[in-house]
Formats: structure tokens, sequence, C-alpha cells
């Protein structure tokens, strides 16, 4: 037998075996997910955290170890990746103390026995990023360090393992020859990388990378579109014996290269982030993501594993639920990465097992709306004196990414985008009527505005939000006070 004959019945039994295994062990894999709270509304943890159970999802990361998340928590077998934030690496590297109070309160205090399943830290969320110009560069490992070495002083170091996800700009081919096999990290941060690597090998711990192949269509309008998606369909390219149908396939077998060439050919690989959005772009939409997504799904759980690693891939979804308050900066799609609405209903069917036996997903039970009322132009107003001065206050102090070139809310009229914006306006500020106004040109109505495919939101009746700080709610509350104060005078 040849070589490459012996290495296809060693490919296939290995598969099969896993294919096995995957059938009677009760999957303990599965597929994880992100649960970012950039959000003006946000609905109960409690809430969130039971549909996450319903719907088989047994791996959770979070961007910042928030109180009220973690206590929803307890008591599930949910097991958590969690994150300290890039504002927090500076001082985590200078400062040990820093990082074992920080363990302490975050990670002790939860991983109790019958408490929180925390099984990975997050060190930072991809602080070799381009665009961030250097600025992590020095922190990133320090703090990785004295993380871990936190951990491990807690006596949690064999269960906790702390992580870094890279973007997945850290590596890449030769534009020369760009296959897989020629991946390497990128020479600014090379020799940084592999001394991270070095790490990470010895604690046992994996390398975390996200990856957007949504992005490599985005903004590049050559990129052929098949191979953004797990069909099969894209003629496919060739590298050496390997062949690769898809983009998210050779992106990870680049790492697969570059972390081969750094001598660690099989460190432990989590795709830390991975999704596609619904909205605020023209390949952004539903049928699109409900097409990437179940691929991306099928293929991940099924073992096959990439040309160049076989095995079950280990993902985490991005996102669970929309955030109306994240940064726009990268695209308008940003803040439509969600599988679920901001109201936690699914945006379409996914069948989370991967093997597509037709199963949905489940909503968020008991959901409080705000009253069914919207705010619109007034359609008997004549004078439109300052009504595009109106419309962009609105929509910079809301979101208004849905009436973008590609959005689901681009067809309509100027009328149409400027009851868009006001209702935008009038909902994330929780539907205060001094909040509909604009010099008279805005009118609450009883009548949905909805469009077709353009939805005109009613808010969810839950004010609270903690980490969205451009939020009125605050302030909201100030003001309440001060109405309350101003009432108990009148009264006395
Ligand atoms: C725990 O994490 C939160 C959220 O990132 C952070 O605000 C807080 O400072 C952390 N606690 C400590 C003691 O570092
Ligand atoms: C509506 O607003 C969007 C986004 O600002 C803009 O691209 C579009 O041209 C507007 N439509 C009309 C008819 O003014």
């Amino acid at each position: 037998m040849s070589e490459s004959v012996l290495r296809f019945h060693r490919n296939c039994i290995f598969r099969a075996l896993i294919l096995l295994l995957l059938t009677v062990v009760p999957n303990g894999l599965g597929v994880g997910v992100n649960w970012g709270t950039m959000a003006t509304h946000q609905l109960p943890p409690e809430k969130v955290v039971k549909m996450l159970q319903e719907n088989g999802f047994r791996k959770l990361k979070l961007f910042e170890a928030e109180d009220r998340i973690l206590e929803a928590l307890i008591g599930t077998d949910i097991e958590v990746m969690l994150a300290i934030p890039n504002s927090m690496l500076q001082v985590m590297s200078e400062d040990p103390e820093a990082a074992a109070l920080w363990v302490d309160s975050n990670v002790t205090a939860y991983t109790y026995h019958g408490g929180v399943k925390i099984k990975y830290v997050a060190v930072g969320n991809e602080p070799f990023l381009k665009s961030y110009n250097g600025i992590y560069l020095q922190s990133t490992l320090p703090a990785l360090r004295n993380i871990q070495q936190a951990l491990n002083d807690a006596g949690l170091g064999s269960k906790v393992k702390a992580t870094i996800p890279f973007n997945a700009d850290t590596y890449n081919s030769p534009d020369s020859n760009p296959v897989p096999s020629a991946g390497d990290f990128r020479p600014d941060v090379r020799d940084l990388t592999i001394e991270i690597l070095h790490f990470l090998s010895i604690n046992n711990a994996p390398f975390t990378v996200n990856i957007y192949p949504f992005l490599s269509l985005y903004g590049n309008d050559y990129f052929p579109i098949d191979f953004a998606f797990f069909d099969g369909t894209y003629k496919s390219i060739k590298d050496g014996d390997l062949t690769y149908t898809n983009v998210f396939d050779a992106n990870f077998d680049t790492l697969v290269s570059a972390l081969t060439k750094a001598g660690y050919p099989n460190m432990k690989i989590i795709v830390g982030e991975v999704g596609w959005p619904t909205d605020g772009d023209k390949h952004a939409n539903i049928q699109n993501a409900k097409q990437f997504n179940q691929g991306l799904l099928r293929h991940a759980l099924s073992g096959e594993g990439t040309p160049a690693r076989v095995g079950i891939i280990d993902i985490y979804l991005f996102s669970l639920i929309d955030e109306n308050a994240k940064s726009i900066e990268p695209g308008s799609f940003e803040r439509h990465w969600g599988i679920f609405e901001f109201d936690g209903k699914p945006k379409y069917e996914l069948d989370l097992s991967g093997i597509e036996a037709q199963k949905g997903l489940i909503a968020v039970e008991g959901v409080r709306y705000m009253v069914k009322r919207w705010c619109v132009l007034n359609p008997n107003v004549k004078d439109w004196e300052g009504l595009a001065y109106s419309v962009d206050y609105a929509c910079s102090l809301s979101d208004c990414t849905a009436l973008e070139y590609g959005s689901s809310c681009n067809q309509l009229s100027a009328e149409g985008n400027a009851s868009y914006a006001f209702n935008m306006y009038y909902q994330m500020n929780s539907q205060k009527s001094w909040n509909c106004d604009f010099s008279g040109m805005a009118v609450v109505t009883q009548e949905d505005p909805s469009y077709g495919s353009c939805q005109f939101p009613v808010m969810i009746d839950y004010t609270f939000s903690s980490s969205c700080s451009s939020c009125s709610s605050f302030l909201d509350l100030l003001v309440a006070g001060f109405m309350g104060f101003l009432v108990f005078l009148f009264l006395e």
C-alpha cells in the first residue's frame, strides 16, 4: 500500500471513530456562543440563561465579568470563557496583585462546587489587531502570565486556563504564494506570538482565534461568494495534496501552518468568534446568515475537520443577541450579528446539533415589551425646515443602521427615513413623550409603520443596562428622581 493510501485509511478510521464517539458520548463539546451586552435595553440574564439551556448551548463566552450574568449562571452546566477587556491589560501586566484581585472576585468567587463552570479566562480581545497600532503589544503577554499565575495560586490552574483571543490578521500567507500551507505569523508580531505560544503550551492552554468569512466578502467585490459558505459549490483551491472549498478552512489551516512552523503543530485551537450578520450590508441578511451558520455547524461538529486537521472544530458563534449600542466604526453590520433579535426572538431556524434535524431555536420566554406605539413624522407638518438636522440628531443618538445601503429599510422614502429615525430615538429612550417631538415634526401613533422586511421595533421594557456608558438610563433616573422631589415639595 502506498503512503497516501495508508494515510487515507487512517483518516477514514479516525473519522469513523469520531463519528462513533459523537453518537455514544452525550455531546460534551457542542457549540458555544458569545454573549455581548452593548445594548440600551437588555433582557434579564436569568431569562437568557434559561433560553441558553433550553436550546442546548453548553458553552458561553463573555466579554466582561458582569456579576448579574455570572449570578444567573450559578448551578448551570454551561462552560464559561470569561474575558478581561483590553482596557485592563496594562494594569494586569504591571501589577500581579491586580491580577490576583481580578481572579479573586471574578473567578474564585464563582467556581465553588455547584457554582459557575469557568473554564477559560480570555486575556484581552484581539490585542494585536493591526488597527490598534501596537498599543497592547507590551502588556498582553505579561498580563497573560500574571492571570495564569493568579489562577495557579488560587488552586484553579488545572481547571481554568488563560488564553488570548487573536484576530485572524495575526497570521497570513504571502501574496506571492496565497495558500494555507504558506501561512505564518505577521512579521511584526511573530516573535512575540511565539513567546505566547510557548507560555500557552507549557500551561496546556489553547490558542484562540476569531475567523470572519463575512469580512473577507465585505469590502472586496472580487471575493468569490461561494467560497465564503460551506456548500462545496466553489470550484476549490489546490494546496499540494489538499483541496479547499471554503475560506473558513483555508483561514484555519493558515493558522495551523503558522503554529506548525513555530514548533506547535498540535496546539489546541478554539475559534472564539465566528458568525454572519443579518443587516447593515448588502451581504448581511437572514438568508446568508442562516446558510453560513448552518453550514458552519454541520461542518464544525461533524468531526471531518479541515484539510490539515481532522476533528471537531471548537467554535463559539458570534453572537447571541443584537447589540444596538456597539460602535459601527467597522461597518453598519456591527449591530446585527445576533442569531436572536434584541428581544430574544430567533431570527431564523438553526439546528445547533449540526445534524440538521430541522430543529428550530427556542425564544426567550415571558419578555415584557413597552406599549405598542411608535414615533413617526407628523403627516400634517408641511414645512420640513430642519428635518434633515433632526433626523441626523436622532440617528446619532440611536441606531439607523437598517437605513443604510443594502440594509432592510433602505427602500424607504425620505419621509419613511425620518419616521424610522424618530422611532428608533423614541424607543431607545424608552418611549418618553418628550423624545417624540422634534420641534413638532414628530407624533406618536398606535399604527405599526413596519413595511415589508423593514421593521419598526417596539422596545423591550427593561431599562437596566450596566456596560453601556453612552446610554441615558442613569440620567433618566436622576431626572425621574428630581421630578419626584418636585412633586414631593409641591405636595408638602
Ligand atoms: C471584575 O470584572 C469586572 C468586569 O470586567 C471589573 O469591572 C472589576 O474591576 C473586576 N474586579 C476586580 C477586583 O478586578
Ligand atoms: C434614507 O437614509 C439613508 C441613510 O442615511 C440614505 O442612504 C437614503 O438615501 C435615504 N433615502 C432617501 C429617499 O432620502
